[in-house]
């Protein structure tokens, strides 16, 4: 198999005397679709803010492209192709949604000392946002102010900002929480339409999505890896149910 475009070696992360991340492996290829399970206080987000820079491990590292970048900013890997969402939504409110897309785009241009310029200067720009809104389902909202929309379309707008930082891997926390599953639906349609070469790691309560979406899950439990495998793999496996899956069906 060709190499990863990303991987994590032997990751490790003490909170005090809380062992939350330990020895944690796992590797990403151009354009696999990977979920992350386990229950609440296994330690995917800390995993996730560890990959991203959020948190620096104690031990173990994050390769990028086969470069080593467990020391890098959080800038400087979102730079190198490695975005994430949060698990909560970190919006701004008031800003409308086209132009909350806009200033990602500047940001990732390195444009952003230069807002002041109308943003007609850069219509390329605008054509990209507006592209972003359409494959997600929210051009009729590129006016409206975030607020006006509903939770399901806000996160929506969060992976249109992931977007707009074109990246190679796509760490997405938890894209459904708190999120109706009426407008889930809009959410795994989005996530359909995702360019095939990016590599999506996925972390979700949501078992339907889990299952419909990963090529491959990955089982975190205790801040351990508990299995890895197909979804046809983990739905038989006996720890699996016992750890996590066993009150779902
Ligand atoms: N900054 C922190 N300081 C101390 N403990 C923390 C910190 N962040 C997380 N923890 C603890 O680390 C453990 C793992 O938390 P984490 O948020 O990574 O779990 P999770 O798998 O994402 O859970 P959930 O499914 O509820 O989102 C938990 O016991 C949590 O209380
Ligand atoms: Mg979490």
């Amino acid at each position: 198999m060709s190499a990863p475009v990303f991987s994590i070696e032997r990751l490790d992360k003490h909170f005090g005397g809380l062992h939350v991340t330990q020895g944690v492996s796992l590797a990403l290829h151009t354009g696999e679709r990977v979920a992350l399970i386990g229950p609440n206080g296994a330690g995917k987000t800390t995993l996730i803010n560890l990959i991203s820079g959020v948190l620096r491990p104690d031990a173990g590292r994050v390769q990028l492209h086969g470069e080593d970048v467990t020391h890098q900013s959080q800038a400087a890997r979102v730079r190198a192709g490695l975005v994430r969402t949060f698990q909560l939504t970190t919006l701004a409110q008031h800003l409308p949604v086209q132009r909350q897309i806009e200033l990602a785009l500047f940001e990732r241009e390195g444009l952003t000392s230069r807002l002041w310029k109308s943003m007609d200067t850069y219509p390329a720009l605008t054509q990209e946002a507006l592209a972003i809104l359409e494959a997600l389902g929210l051009l009729a909202f590129a006016g409206l102010p975030t607020e006006a929309l509903a939770y399901g379309e806000q996160r929506l707008v969060e992976m249109g900002l992931a977007l707009a930082l074109k990246p190679k891997v796509l760490l997405l926390d938890e894209p459904m929480a708190g999120v109706p599953k009426a407008e889930g639906v809009r959410i795994l349609s989005a996530l359909r339409t995702l360019s095939e070469d990016l590599a999506v790691l996925i972390i979700e309560h949501d078992m339907d999505l889990v299952f419909s979406f990963a090529q491959r899950i990955i089982v975190l439990a205790e801040g351990a890896v508990l299995a890895q495998g197909t979804p046809d793999e983990i739905r038989a496996n006996p720890l699996v149910r016992a750890a996590y899956l066993g009150n779902e069906e």
